[in-house]
Parts: C-alpha cells; structure tokens; sequence
C-alpha cells in the first residue's frame, strides 16, 4: 500500500486535477468557418461532410449520454489519402480534433468536449486483405469488429479480442484504446497481437507502420505508442492483426460461489485443471446480477434456483471437444465436489451458451437501462479487488443513508422477473446500486455506481476515493477503458511524474500544436 502521505505528494508533484467538469475552451484552437466546410467538402464531396444538426447529434453524444460536445461538423473520410487532407488543414489552421470510430467508448474520450471536429472512421471499412496461412488481417480502422470477426471466420479463425460492443466498435478504436475485453486472459493484449499500424499525424504525415511481420526487431517499436493513445497522438488507419485459429469446441459453464476468497480458489483451479483451453474466467456479483435480470431484454437467470453472492462463466476453447469436455466436467465435479462452487451449469447447446454470455456481456447495457452511470475501470492484485465495492457501498450509504444499501442484496432477495426492460421502479431495489463485475483472471474490476441522474453530489463521494483507494493499492485507475475525458487528471494515481513528463514531451513532438483529441488522455499543462 502507498502511504497517504506518500500519494498526496504524488498527486501534487504530478498537478492531478481531480476528474471534476469540463475544461475550458481552449481559446488557441480556431472556430470552424464556411471556407474551411468548402474545403472539407474539396477533398469528401458533400455526402462526407455532415452539418445537419439532426445528423450531427450522435456524433456529439457519447454511447453513455453522459458527454455532449458542440462540435458544428462531422468527416468521414473513406482514404488515408483523404484523412492526410483533412489534419494537414487542420493543423495548419489549428482547428481542434476528435477522431471518432464506433463511438462505443466509456470516458468520454470519443466526442468533442467543446467544438472540436469530429473525424469519424465510419467509411473506412474496407478489409484490405487476409493471409489464410498466417492468419494476418489487414483492414481500414473503420471495420466494425463483429464484421471483421466474421470475415475471418469463413477461414477458420477468429479475432483476437471479443467485448460486448463488437456490433459497433471499430477496430481502429479497439486499437485506439488498447481494448481488453473478454478473451484477454487467453489471447493476450493488443500490444502483442497488432503486427502493424497505419496513422495520420496531426501534420497529415503518413506513418507506414502497416508490418504483418511476425518478428521485426529493426529500431523503437512505434505502432506501440499508438495502441491505447486515444486519438491524442494521430489518427489510426489502418490496422494489421494476427487472427488466432477460430477454436473447433468452446465450453461454457456458469456457477455460483459462496464468496469472493472462493471465486479466487477456483480460478486457480482452473488454470491448472484447464490449462491451455481455458479462454475466459469472468465474473459477476449478485447485484449485477439483478440489474441485469430486471433491465436486460431477454436476459434469464442461468441459475434460478440458487441465490449466491457471487456467479462465474468460465469457458474453455480448443480444437478436441472430447478432449475439452473432459477437462471441464473433471474441473467442474472436483470444484462441486470440494464445495467451491454451490451450483454449476454447463451449456448444453450454443443456444444456452449465448444465454449465459448475454448476461455477462449485457450487464453493461443493463445499467445503462437503469438512469446514469458512474463506471471505474481499475486493475490491481485479485485478493484485493472486491473489497474496493464495498468499501465504497458502505461510504455511500453513511452518506446517503436513504439511497444506498451498506452491504450488497441479501441472497434471498428475489431477481424481479427477467429481462422487462423496464426502467428503474421501486422494486428495482434502492435508488443507488453498487455493483462489481468483470475480467477477475486479469486482475479487472468493474466497479459501477448506478442512480437515477448524473449528480455532482454523489460524484464527490466517489472521486476521489476511488482513485486513492486504488493508488493505495498499486492498483491502475484505467485498465482496458482509457482516461479519455474522464480520467485525463488522474494518471497521477498510477505513473510517476517523469513517465508523465516523458508522454507530454512525446504528444509534443507528434502534435506541437496540440490539435489531436485536447483535453483528454493528460492533464492539462500547469
Ligand atoms: P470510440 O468510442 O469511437 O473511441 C474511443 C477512443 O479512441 C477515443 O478517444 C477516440 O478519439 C479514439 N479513436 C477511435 N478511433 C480512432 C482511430 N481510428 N484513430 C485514433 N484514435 C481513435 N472496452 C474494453 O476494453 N473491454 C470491454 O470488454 C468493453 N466492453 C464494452 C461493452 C459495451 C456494451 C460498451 C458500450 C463498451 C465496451 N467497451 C469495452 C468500451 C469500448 O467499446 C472500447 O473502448 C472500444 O475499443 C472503443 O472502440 P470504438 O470504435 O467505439 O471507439
Ligand atoms: C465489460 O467488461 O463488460 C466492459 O468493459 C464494459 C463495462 O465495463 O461495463
Ligand atoms: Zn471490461
């Protein structure tokens, strides 16, 4: 643990800013005018630049509803070429820029913040090619992941990361932010399987970094600064990526376990029992759970009958479902057999798989169904991890007392139907929830604060706790999501001042005038 004292040291010799609203204009930046639209309009045609304050409004909106920019224009460019065009006018008359891909994104790192023009990848969708030997995708940044996901599956293989966005996130966000996701613990991180990259800096320079070379040792490895850069440093292109073997048998159980120590024990079961097939370990607590049930459409408990304060879904991927099968159901009566796991299921069918998934993956959507969000994304040692949620249920509800519960829901509290899609009602338990989810094999915590409205009030209750909780930790206050908007005035908490000085003076050298994605990523200069 870092000693209070310590961080608040920290904290000020690295000019943190807590999270709090929205930066001003920078008043450097210039204002769109109608030569430069004309000019946009020279290098797109009409149909790519977009105006129209009824087809601008989602451009402006983050998938949250939590970040509303004002930005008077949208690009969407379908070419390097074109993108090249588009910064090199900015640049020179310093306009402001957010590259935009699925806008799925979850810190506000996706939208304008004021009147920033919006480039968006949306017309860069092509797949530009596939090596069936290797198993390398190359393909334009506006790719939709499910759809890439689909093209390489008529090959046999698959992409190496899965999340519940993957119907609108593209690939060159995915790459943007370094997303994580759901098979990390088995296909490791972007940083490992992006073979190369292709960006547009702030000037309109084309960097050719679009290797599908396995091994290249020949100088810095630059496309790694661009995965997880957030659009602050250029704009992503074009994206080459290794494809792992689409697996032949996947297994999916869900179980119910008497506690957070437990659901410990039994991931390390699984890493030994399972071994090279095991793909995901995810979980969930009962609060997630519930939400999930009451807001979800068509979600169904997997588990009806057993009311645990905490659920897994542990799949396996191989190519031997015999094999595979075999693994589990040992893994699965020994865990059972030992009293690890209170209940199990194993899917029976890919129909039931899917069930199962739709509850993990959707309980994102399912909160969101709920009213407004408050989403931590942090990373620290697992034994750790839980008791950050309830630490802070028991803060919220000293604070408000009349809102929040001290302790998660009873295990006899009932699950309140399935899947209305209803909004919040009285039944849906008290008017601010807490729930813990996420990736527990990678150490992963989703820490989500749900209530009706966005309130500056109980904003405060929250941050900067939850940042100095995780400080105290050795924790990281982004793992997979980013800083974005959010965050850009809390990597205090989790890099040392000179790795900050080191990514000011690199985002210098890239962008001397500071167009890409301002206000974002690091925190203003003092
Ligand atoms: P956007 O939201 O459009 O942009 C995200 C950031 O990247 C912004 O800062 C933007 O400026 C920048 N950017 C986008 N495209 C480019 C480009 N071509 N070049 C340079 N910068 C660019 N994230 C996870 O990590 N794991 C998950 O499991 C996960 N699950 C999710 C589930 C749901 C339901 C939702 C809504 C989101 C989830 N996310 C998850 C967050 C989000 O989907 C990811 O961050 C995703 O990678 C963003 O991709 P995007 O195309 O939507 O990017
Ligand atoms: C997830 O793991 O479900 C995603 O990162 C989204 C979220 O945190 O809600
Ligand atoms: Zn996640």
């Amino acid at each position: 643990m870092l000693p209070i004292r310590r961080l608040a040291a920290v904290v000020r010799r690295t000019g943190v800013r807590l999270a709090s609203g929205v930066p001003e204009r920078d008043v450097r930046f210039a204002t769109v005018q109608d030569a430069d639209l004309r000019f946009f309009e020279s290098v797109l045609g009409q149909g790519g630049v977009v105006t129209d304050p009824h087809e601008l409004a989602p451009f402006n909106k983050d998938w949250m509803g939590k970040y509303q920019g004002a930005s008077r224009v949208a690009l969407k460019p379908r070419s390097t070429e074109q993108v090249s065009a588009l910064l090199r006018h900015c640049n020179e008359r310093r306009l402001a820029v957010v590259p935009q891909g699925g806008n799925t994104g979850l810190v506000g790192g996706s939208v304008p913040v004021h009147d920033e023009v919006v480039v968006s990848t949306a017309a860069m969708n092509q797949v530009l090619s596939f090596d069936a030997v290797s198993g390398t995708l190359t393909a334009q940044a506006g790719c939709i992941l499910e759809s890439l996901d689909n093209h390489v599956a008529e090959h046999g293989y698959c992409m190496p990361l899965e999340l519940g966005a993957k119907g609108s996130c593209h690939i060159g966000g995915n790459v943007a932010t370094n997303a994580g996701g759901l098979r990390l613990l088995h296909y490791g991180s972007l940083h490992g399987s992006v073979l190369g990259l292709e960006a547009v800096l702030a000037d309109g320079r084309v960097l050719d970094l679009l290797s599908t070379l396995r091994k290249d040792n020949t100088g810095y490895d630059l496309k790694q600064l661009f995965i997880g850069s957030e659009g602050s440093l250029g704009l992503i292109t074009a994206v080459a990526i290794h494809c792992p073997p689409r697996p032949l048998s996947v297994n999916v159980s869900y179980l119910a376990v008497p506690s957070f120590e437990v659901a410990q024990q039994v991931f390390v079961r699984a890493k030994r029992d399972l071994g090279e097939v095991l793909s995901a370990f995810e979980f969930l607590d009962r609060e997630s759970l519930l939400i999930t049930l009451r807001n979800l459409p068509g979600a169904k408990d997997p588990l009806p009958a057993c009311q645990a304060p905490f659920y897994l879904v542990v799949e396996t991927s191989g190519s031997n479902a015999a094999h595979d099968g075999e693994k589990l159901e040992r893994f699965l009566e020994d865990v059972m057999g030992e009293g690890l796991v209170i209940d199990g299921v194993l899917a029976q069918d890919g129909t039931q798989a899917r069930q199962m998934w739709h509850i993990r993956e959707g309980i994102t959507e399912a909160l969101r169904h709920r009213g407004a969000i408050y989403k931590y994304d942090v990373s620290m040692p697992i034994h750790a991890m839980y008791q950050l949620v309830e630490d802070m249920r028991e803060r919220l509800a000293s604070a408000f007392p009349q809102q929040a519960a001290a302790v998660g829901p009873p295990p006899s509290e009932d699950s309140g139907g399935s899947g209305s899609g209803s909004s919040s009602s009285s039944r849906d338990g008290p008017p601010i929830r807490v729930a813990g989810y996420g990736h527990l094999g990678d150490g992963n915590l989703h820490l989500n604060i749900s209530a009706p409205a966005y309130d500056e009030a109980l904003r405060h209750q929250i941050e900067p706790f939850v940042y100095e909780w995780t400080a105290q930790h050795r924790g990281s206050v982004s793992a997979e999501h980013g800083l974005g908007l959010m965050k850009a005035g809390c990597i205090g908490y989790s890099k040392p001042p000179a790795a900050i000085q080191l990514m000011r003076q690199i985002k210098a050298a890239l962008d001397p005038k500071g167009i890409m994605n301002p206000y974002k990523v690091l925190p203003p200069p003092e």
